[in-house]
């Protein structure tokens, strides 16, 4: 199951699961659910989860810019608005469907829930300031997955809920922040999914609400 299948690591992480022989994956872009619509969310996972249990869920949905939004430089850039909506798509549309997903993997086998984050969102890692919101939103879903994480164990302790940073990936999302990235650390969608499906496959039930990048290494909070 991948929400954010629209975008361009979502869709490729769809290509990513049909190229390993996933023998049945269900791709949503925002017209098909809008994750801030809870109705929309909990109908989904009705009609998923009558079929049984589901094996992995990726939310690879976000918001970093859009007409009328742009990151904060400083913080007389930061608008009420704006903070409300990027944190929004990037942290409480995450956290309804870990709400109503999460009990839809199985309690007795491995299965994995990822949520798309971002090395920004690492607090102890904030060495240029600014991306309030965005900053602001990514490490209080990496909380959000945290706690998710510690309720699973319990119920499904073969479980995995983690959130995963892809790396600087060619995306609309990314696209007018490559500026100081050099050419060589930008990758396409397609090695972007590929990296990250590798992550998930290893992943343990030990590193269950950490942050990982695309090569496996944790992201410290
Ligand atoms: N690209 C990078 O370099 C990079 C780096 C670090 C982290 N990330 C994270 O990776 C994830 C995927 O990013 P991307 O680069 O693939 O960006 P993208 O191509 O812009 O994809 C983001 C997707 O999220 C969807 N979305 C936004 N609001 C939604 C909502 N309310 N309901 C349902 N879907 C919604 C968008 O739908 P619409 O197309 O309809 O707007 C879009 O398809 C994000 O969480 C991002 O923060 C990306």
């Amino acid at each position: 199951m991948v929400f954010g299948a629209g975008g361009a690591i979502g869709g490729a992480m769809v290509a990513e699961l049909a190229a390993r022989s996933v023998p049945e994956i269900h791709g949503l872009a925002r017209a098909q659910a809008d994750i801030l619509n809870e109705e929309d969310v909990a109908l989904a996972a009705a009609r998923l989860g009558a079929d049984g249990p589901l094996d992995t869920v990726i939310v690879a949905t976000g918001l970093l810019h859009a007409p009328g939004i742009a990151p904060e430089k400083a913080l007389r850039d930061l608008r009420q608005d704006v903070l409300a909506q990027v944190f929004a798509v990037n942290c409480i549309g995450p956290a309804l469907v870990i709400k109503h997903f999460l009990p839809l993997l199985p309690r007795d086998r491995p299965a994995r829930l990822a949520v798309l984050s971002a090395r920004v969102g690492s607090v102890s890692d904030n060495r240029l300031g600014g991306w309030y919101a965005y900053r602001a939103a990514k490490a209080a879903l990496n909380m959000v997955v945290r706690s998710a994480a510690i309720e699973m164990a319990r119920r499904a302790p073969k479980a995995v809920v983690i959130a995963l940073h892809p790396g600087t990936v060619e995306s609309r999302l990314s696209a007018p922040f490559h500026g100081g990235v050099p050419a060589t650390q930008i990758v396409s969608p397609a090695l972007a999914a590929k990296n990250l499906a590798d992550v998930l496959e290893k992943a343990t039930p030990e590193q269950s609400g950490r942050v990982l990048a695309f090569d496996g290494q944790e992201i410290a909070p």
